[in-house]
C-alpha cells in the first residue's frame, strides 16, 4: 500500500486531477482517483462546446448530463470540483459569437449572451462547483495591451473579462473565481496577469490565479517561484496550480520510443523541487491539480510519446510520485 497523496499533503493544499469521463467506467481508475485525490476537474466536459447544445429562437440550449456525472462523483466521494472553463477562445462553438445570419454579434448582444451563458452554467452548478476558471488564457504578451486578439476581444474589447467575472459573481457569490493561464511564470506574461488580477481583486470580482504549469525538463523552476511570490503580494489572492504536467523533453521535436530512465529520474528531481516550492507557499497555494491521471491519458501523449504525469499506464506510481511522498528514496 503506497501513501495517499491527499494524506501526505493534507496540511498544505488539496490535490486534484483532471479527468475524461471514461474513467467513471473503469474501476481501476476510480480506485486510483479516490485513493489519492480530493479535487477533480473535467478535462473537457464543462467547456462551452461540451455544455452548449445549440440555440433556438435566440435562446441557448444546454446539455448537462455528462458534466453532472462529475458532480455526482465528487458528492459520493467527499471531494470538490473545479469548474473549467467559462470564457475561452478555444472549444467554444463558432455560432456562439454569431447571429442567425452568420454575422458577428454586436457588443451589446454578445454581452447579453455572455450573461445568459454564465448565469445558466454557474447557476446550474451553484453550490456544487467550488472554484471556476472564469476566464482562460486571455493574455498575449505579444500584444501592446497584453490581451489576446480572440473573438471575445474582437467583439467586446477588453471589457469581456471584467463582465465575465461580474456575471459569475452574481450567479454564485460563494464560488471562488479564478483567472487561469499557461506560462504564467514568463516575466512579461506574469506582470500582465498580475496587473489584470490586482485590478479585478480591488473591485472584489476575483479570488485567485490559476497557474496551469504545463512544463518540461527545460522549465526554470526559479521563475515559477518568482511568479508565485509576486502573485501572493496581491492582498487576499489564492493560487491554484491547475494543470500540472511535466514533459520528459527539453525541446519540441524529439520523440523517444520508450521513456529513458535518465529522463524519468530528472523528471522526479524536478517534481521534488517543484513541490518544495508549492509547500513553502502553501499559505497562498490551496490546490495543486495534475492535468491527467496517468501517462497514457495525457493530452501531451496525443502529440508525441511523452510521460508527463506521476502514474504510468498500468496505474503504477512513477519516480515522480515518490519525489512528492518520499524524496529520500530517489536515485
Ligand atoms: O471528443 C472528440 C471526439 O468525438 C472526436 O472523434 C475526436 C477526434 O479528434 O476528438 C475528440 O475531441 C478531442 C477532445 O480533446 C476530447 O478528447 C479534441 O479533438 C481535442 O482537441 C481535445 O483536446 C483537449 C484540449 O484541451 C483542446 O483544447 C485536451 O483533451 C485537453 O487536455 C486540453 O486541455 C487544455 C485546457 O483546457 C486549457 N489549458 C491547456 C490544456 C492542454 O491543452
Amino acid at each position: 500500500e503506497i501513501p495517499a497523496l491527499k494524506e501526505v499533503l493534507k496540511d498544505y493544499f488539496r490535490v486534484g486531477v483532471a479527468l475524461p469521463s471514461k474513467v467513471f467506467l473503469n474501476p481501476k481508475d476510480i480506485e486510483l482517483i479516490t485513493k489519492h485525490f480530493n479535487s477533480i476537474t473535467a478535462e473537457n466536459e464543462m467547456k462551452p462546446e461540451s455544455l452548449l447544445a445549440g440555440i433556438e429562437n435566440g435562446k441557448l440550449k444546454f446539455r448537462f448530463e455528462t458534466a453532472d456525472k462529475y458532480v455526482q462523483f465528487v458528492e459520493e466521494n467527499g471531494m470538490v470540483i473545479r469548474g473549467h472553463t467559462l470564457v475561452w477562445h478555444s472549444q467554444t462553438p463558432d455560432w456562439f459569437f454569431k447571429d442567425e445570419n452568420g454575422n458577428l454579434l454586436s457588443k451589446e448582444a454578445m454581452t447579453e449572451r455572455l450573461k445568459e451563458y454564465i448565469y445558466t452554467v454557474v447557476g446550474h452548478f451553484k453550490g456544487k462547483v467550488y472554484a471556476w476558471d472564469v476566464v482562460n488564457e486571455a493574455v498575449d504578451p505579444n500584444q501592446p495591451d497584453g490581451l489576446r486578439r480572440s473573438t471575445w476581444y474582437q467583439i467586446m474589447g477588453p471589457d469581456y473579462i471584467e463582465l465575465a467575472f461580474k456575471f459569475a459573481r452574481e450567479a454564485d457569490p460563494d464560488a471562488k473565481l479564478f483567472y487561469n493561464d499557461y506560462n504564467t511564470f514568463e516575466p512579461r506574461k506574469r506582470d500582465i496577469i498580475y496587473n489584470l488580477v490586482k485590478d479585478l481583486k480591488e473591485k472584489g470580482l476575483i479570488d485567485g490565479i490559476g497557474m496551469q504549469c504545463h512544463i518540461s525538463l527545460a522549465t526554470d523552476i526559479k521563475q515559477i517561484e518568482e511568479a508565485i511570490k509576486k502573485f501572493s503580494t496581491i492582498p487576499g489572492i489564492e493560487i491554484h496550480i491547475t494543470e500540472l504536467d511535466m514533459s520528459v523533453y527539453r525541446d519540441s521535436s524529439s520523440n523517444y520510443p520508450e521513456a529513458p530512465r535518465t529522463a524519468l529520474i530528472e523528471q522526479a528531481h524536478k517534481m521534488m523541487q517543484l513541490f518544495e516550492i508549492f509547500k513553502k507557499y502553501s499559505n497562498v497555494i490551496t490546490n495543486v491539480t495534475f492535468w491527467g491521471l496517468k501517462d497514457d491519458y495525457s493530452w501531451r501523449a496525443t502529440r508525441r510519446n511523452d510521460w508527463p504525469l506521476i502514474f504510468d499506464k498500468d496505474h503504477q506510481a512513477k519516480l515522480a510520485y515518490w519525489a512528492i511522498v518520499a524524496p529520500e528514496v530517489l536515485p
